[in-house]
């Protein structure tokens, strides 16, 4: 059963399971082209309750979905990170995706960060994957900042299956690793 009172903490972040409260900053967030621009373009009102269901409802059912990630400094919503896995996805994946103004600051890696050592401790994945486009180089950037490396070329379920998607990853043994070694 979902806790909904799951929160994660890091230096300027709280993850926590999506509230109701989050959706403006969701939508508003969908209507940006340049944010969706790997991501199947703008969305609409519809299509981004939809999704945000989606995620409400992968934490009902799975007890897992991406976070919503609250900037401490002023309290606002500024992004979705964290564990997912659709129907049909090829692997247990770790996505980022932050709103515009919250670019270039790190968030996307200190958030990422802190999903990762959830998922392993709590989820008992062992392999964490990143399904990215080939020309999504901000995203390709945070994996490698994550210590994750190119596994090849993957394939999303329909109605996804014709996106062009490379698939990043690695080990939970290569993340403890590298926790160990405090190079994430
Ligand atoms: C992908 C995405 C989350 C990356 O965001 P990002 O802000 O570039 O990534 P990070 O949070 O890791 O931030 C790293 C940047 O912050 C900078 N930075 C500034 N202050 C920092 C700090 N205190 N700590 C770390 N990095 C900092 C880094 O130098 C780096 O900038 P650079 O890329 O110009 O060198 C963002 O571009 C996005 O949401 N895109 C749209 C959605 C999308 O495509 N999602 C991925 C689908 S696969």
């Amino acid at each position: 059963m979902i806790d909904t009172g799951l929160t994660l903490e890091t230096g300027r972040l709280i993850l926590r399971v999506p509230q109701r409260a989050d959706f403006e900053g969701w939508a508003r967030l969908g209507r940006d082209a340049e944010a969706m621009r790997h991501l199947g373009g703008t969305k609409s009102a519809f299509e981004a309750w939809r999704h945000f269901l989606a995620n409400v409802g992968s934490w009902r059912i799975l007890g897992f979905g991406p976070f919503s990630v609250i900037r401490k400094a002023d309290g606002q919503w500024i992004g979705r990170i964290g564990p997912l896995h659709p129907e049909g996805w090829p692997g247990d994946e770790i996505g980022w995706t932050l709103a515009r103004e919250a670019w270039g600051c790190g968030y996307a890696t200190e958030a990422a960060t802190a999903a990762i050592d959830w998922a392993f401790a709590s989820l008992g994945w062992t392999s964490i994957i990143h399904c990215i486009a080939p020309d999504n180089t901000a995203s390709q950037a945070v994996a490698k900042r994550l210590g994750s490396t190119l596994q090849g070329v993957g394939r999303l379920p329909v109605p996804h299956d014709q996106d062009p998607i490379e698939i990043w990853g690695q080990t939970r043994e290569e993340w403890f690793a590298r926790r160990a070694a405090r190079t994430v």
